[in-house]
């Protein structure tokens, strides 16, 4: 059965878009509306507008708005029916009776679908005599049968066709599984060839639990083939942003107020067998921060637990840098010699695992100095310099000021030297920094408007926010507004529609889409309310447009002053106000236009034309004036 649209409206209903937006940024009271640092961009003054009266956000900085369903779809890279049932599983709404039917009638894109079929048919080859091998490999490695199906692990055939043809045969395009690097062409052998073959399969979860790529691992040691190999990019798989196991260990993340963060597949599916469900893995690549701040948005805290080898040093060394810049506060658990986390926690098991990270645990300053004291960089007045400077330069990425300082003083004293040799050195590297940024080439500003209009001939008037005039934009504001207080402006502007002689596409898109949207409402006797709503604008722009309008306080002087009514009775004023500019102004220029002809006509005939002409606008005006009275006189609040 299809998510129905009761169920829709009570997630809606349910819904707070501050507690959701919570579970990603800092929220802070800012008047009635909250406010954050955006989730959209890198940035260091909030521009990020949460309002809980109109369930809608704003950032200011990317210009990006909506409500909560878009918000989660943005966040979690997801559509519309798995944002409502993400929600709704947030706020405990039970939706899992829909779940099979919505699979079936809201289409995946054939991405995700062929990702799941190879996923199911990886992993149904487990238990097939072929998949045998695999399956006690993965046993031997001391996975339990949950385990291996709660990581959806599975098996790759040691064959060339066997992925391809069933895929096919299942209606999959095979050009759709050559953009996901499942199948390759061979030009030799003029066909194409399963790429993942005779490995052991773990699929890759994007942070809302959808299969966006795989890593196969050998499973026998005599080749010298690549121990993993890696679907590639695709539109659905962002390495940068992704870190494997989110999915299942974001809830726990934000529960314990930490994260564990490891290298290997291996590594993160055992610690969470072992009951450890706070851990994710960078899979071997190096952080980015996209994925610090996919770690940022849920906890602060971010413990490394990396292999103790060179390489694996390297990357925490690296990987702490990359925290620091994202404000996050990283440590480091360094495993007995010889173990990684998945041997380690095997050998002692869960409880004892966590009571050696906690009595290891160090902070990255620490990490540091130890790293540097090991490899001799301490040793001599020179190299300390050097060291030195390397570690200044990793605290000056911490963007807050007040932890900075935290860090030098302890530096000072870790290292027994003076806190104001430190301040000097981090005055030094500023003014270095500021240089740079001073001799850096400027970047290409676009040609000024009038220059491109040259170019182009005749202006063409593009469609942006600035472009709407201030009529309209008031216009627009007041009607939304309104809406939020009965449907009577809804019915007006529906009704006098080609009277209202809106200019901007923009707006006119955004009043159809507003009457459309409430004659579909009330058909099926539902409530109607705008922020929900513009979660079905196909218009991105228009949607942040509109988000914004919401969001933003009142545009017109009058409205600040007529504060003491209520605030219904002073949207609707502001409407009927901005209506009857829109209405009148057309009137007033074909009454000019009107009197212009009349003045230049001779032939009597065309006089006692535009005489007609004119009494009929007259008439209509005075009309469209008392329609809008009589509308203001109903509606008042
Ligand atoms: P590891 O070699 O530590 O992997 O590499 P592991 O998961 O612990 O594997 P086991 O225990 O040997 O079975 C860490 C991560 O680096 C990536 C994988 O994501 C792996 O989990 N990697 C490693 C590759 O992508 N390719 C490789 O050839 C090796
Ligand atoms: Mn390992």
């Amino acid at each position: 059965m299809k998510l129905p649209d009761d169920k829709i409206d009570e997630v809606r209903r349910t819904a707070d878009i501050v507690d959701i937006v919570s579970d990603y940024v800092r929220l802070q009271p800012a008047g009635r509306n909250f406010k954050a640092l955006s989730p959209f961009t890198n940035e260091k003054t909030p521009s990020f507008i949460v309002s809980p009266d109109k369930q809608i956000y704003k950032c200011f900085s990317t210009g990006k708005g909506g409500n909560v369903f878009t918000f989660v779809m943005e966040m979690e890279k997801v559509g519309f029916i798995d944002a409502v049932k993400f929600i709704a599983k947030r706020v405990g709404i039970d939706l899992s009776a829909y779940d099979k039917a919505s699979v079936a009638t809201q289409k995946d894109s054939p991405e995700h679908d062929a990702l799941t079929f190879a996923a199911k048919f990886f992993h149904a080859a487990l238990t097939t005599p072929e998949g045998n091998a695999c399956f006690e490999y993965f046993k031997q490695r001391g996975l339990h049968n949950d385990t291996i199906s709660q990581f959806g692990l599975g098996y790759a055939y040691d064959d060339w066709d066997r992925l391809h043809t069933a895929a096919q045969n299942a209606g999959i395009a095979i050009e759709t599984l050559k953009t996901l690097g499942l199948v390759s062409y061979s030009e030799k052998a003029g066909k194409y060839f399963d790429v993942f073959r005779g490995r052991a399969m773990f699929p890759i979860f994007s942070t809302a639990g959808k299969v966006v790529g795989f890593g196969g691992r050998l499973i026998t040691s005599d080749t010298d083939a690549p121990k993993y190999i890696n679907s590639p990019e695709s539109p659905l798989y962002e390495k940068s942003k992704l870190l494997y196991a989110m999915n299942v260990a974001k809830d726990e993340i934000r529960r314990k107020g930490e994260a564990i963060l490891v290298e290997g597949y291996m590594d993160v599916i055992s610690l969470h067998q072992a009951g450890i469900k706070h851990s994710v893995a960078s899979s071997g690549t190096a952080l980015t921060p996209d994925q610090a701040k996919l770690i940022g948005r849920l906890t602060k805290n971010v413990i490394f637990i990396y292999d103790g080898d060179s390489a694996g040093i390297k990357a925490m060394m690296r990987g702490i840098d990359v925290l620091l810049e994202q404000g996050l506060s990283p440590s480091v658990v360094s495993l007995p010699d010889q173990h990684d986390p998945d041997s380690f926690v095997r050998e002692v098991g869960g409880e004892a695992f966590q009571t050696f990270a906690k009595a290891h645990q160090r902070s990255f300053l620490d990490f540091k100095l130890d790293v540097l004291r090991a490899s001799d960089a301490l040793s001599t007045p020179e190299k300390t310099r050097d060291s030195i400077r390397d570690l200044v330069g990793a605290l000056l990425k911490i963007p807050d000021e007040l932890a900075r300082e935290f860090y030098l003083k302890a530096l000072a004293d870790k290292l027994d030297v003076g806190l104001g040799i430190l301040q000097n050195e981090v005055r030094r590297q500023q003014s270095q920094l500021k240089e740079r940024v001073r001799k850096a080439p400027p970047t290409v500003a676009p040609p000024p408007a009038k220059a491109r209009e040259e170019t182009h001939g005749a202006a063409v008037v593009p469609l942006l926010r600035e472009t709407v005039s201030v009529a309209e934009r008031t216009f627009l504001k007041a009607f939304l507004e309104s809406t939020y207080h009965g449907s009577a402006v809804i019915e007006f502007a529906h009704a006098h529609l080609d009277l209202l002689d809106i200019r901007h596409a923009w707006v006119r898109q955004s009043v159809d889409f507003v009457v459309q949207r409430y004659a579909a409402a009330a058909e099926s006797n539902k409530d109607f309310d705008v922020s929900t709503e513009i979660t079905f604008l196909e218009n991105a722009e228009l949607r942040n447009f509109i988000s914004e309008l919401l969001i933003e306080p009142p545009i017109s002087e009058r409205w600040q002053t007529e504060s003491a009514m209520n605030y219904a009775r002073r949207c609707l004023t502001a409407f009927l106000d901005a209506c009857s500019k829109l209405m009148l102004r057309r009137y007033d220029e074909s009454l000019a236009e009107n009197i212009a002809r009349l003045q230049s006509e001779v032939s009597e005939e065309k006089i006692a034309e535009l005489m007609l002409e004119r009494n009929t606008l007259l008439k209509q005006k005075s009309e469209a004036k008392r329609e809008l009275d009589l509308l203001g006189k109903n509606l008042v609040v």
